[in-house]
């Protein structure tokens, strides 16, 4: 197929420089094989605008910064080539982040919040021995947490949510994989009523109707869908259990949060 002429229409804008109002910006650039945005977006930089801000590190969809979105959708610049592309090519920042200029925004601090928020770390009353064995799980039991550290943190299941472009204090997809990630390690000691606390709200499990975006643009092909439906099923439990004050797990229960 010969090589096109792309025309990218970029949003331009400075938050901290009055004179520099939001607008669109057109760079035309030759097609060459196997580009992707992240080369696109590079070589503008390099031969037309050194101006243009956009984030990127790892270059491999690993470390999430370069999430931007394209034509309308969230997706990894680095990861996404032209050829996937009609010749025009139309970028925005992420929608929800505070905007740092152009196609950046600052996912970072979110994040950060959010892991606040959930208490991103494993609870345990267990005194730290650095001359211990490392604590033992399952093969099966490490393979299911380890599926849901694979989250890159680039913000895409939070910006293609309309729950989340409607309040900002929600947990988004990632906040809730998150917690399930800790709900299922054997080694955090919290209760179930301890988890509903932190996730049985409107920001929480509560505040996601099933859109289902999330999973749809979820780059890592993370089982957003899956883990949602299992959160609403532990809550549920979690709460109809303290409702009844019952201490053990019902077997329709171990069934259901499997
Ligand atoms: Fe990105 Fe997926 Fe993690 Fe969301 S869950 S932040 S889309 S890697
Ligand atoms: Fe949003 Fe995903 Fe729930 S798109 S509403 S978090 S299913
Ligand atoms: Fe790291 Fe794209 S540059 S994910």
């Amino acid at each position: 197929m010969a090589n096109r002429t792309l025309t990218f229409s970029v949003f331009r804008f400075n938050p901290y420089d009055p004179d520099f109002g939001p607008r669109m910006q057109e760079y035309i650039v030759e097609e060459t094989p196997r580009m992707t945005l992240f080369t696109a977006l590079t070589l503008i930089r390099e031969e037309m605008d050194p101006s243009l801000q956009f984030d990127f590190v790892c270059r491999s969809a690993v470390c999430g910064s370069c999430a931007m979105l394209v034509n309308g959708h969230p997706r990894l610049a680095c990861r996404t080539r032209t050829d996937e592309l009609p010749a025009k090519i139309v970028l925005h920042p992420l929608p929800f982040f505070r905007l740092i200029g152009d196609l950046s925004v600052d996912t970072g601090s979110w994040f950060a919040e959010m892991a606040h928020r959930v208490e991103s770390w494993v609870h345990t009353t267990e005194t730290f021995d650095p001359d211990a064995e490392e604590a033992r799980m399952s093969n099966d039991q490490a393979l299911s947490v380890y599926e849901l550290e694979r989250c890159i943190e680039c913000g895409c299941c939070v910006a293609a949510c309309a729950t989340a472009q409607m309040r900002d204090d929600f947990l988004g997809a990632t906040g809730l994989l998150r917690i399930a990630r800790f709900w299922i390690d054997p080694r955090d000691q919290r209760t179930d009523a301890d988890f509903y606390d932190v996730v049985g709200t409107d920001a929480g499990v509560f505040g996601c109707v099933g859109l289902l975006a999330c999973h749809d643009y979820c780059p890592k092909n993370l089982p957003l869908m899956e883990q949602l439906a299992y959160l609403r099923r532990r809550v549920m439990f979690a709460s109809l259990r303290s409702a009844v004050g019952k201490k053990e797990r019902q077997p329709e229960e171990q069934e259901a949060t499997r």
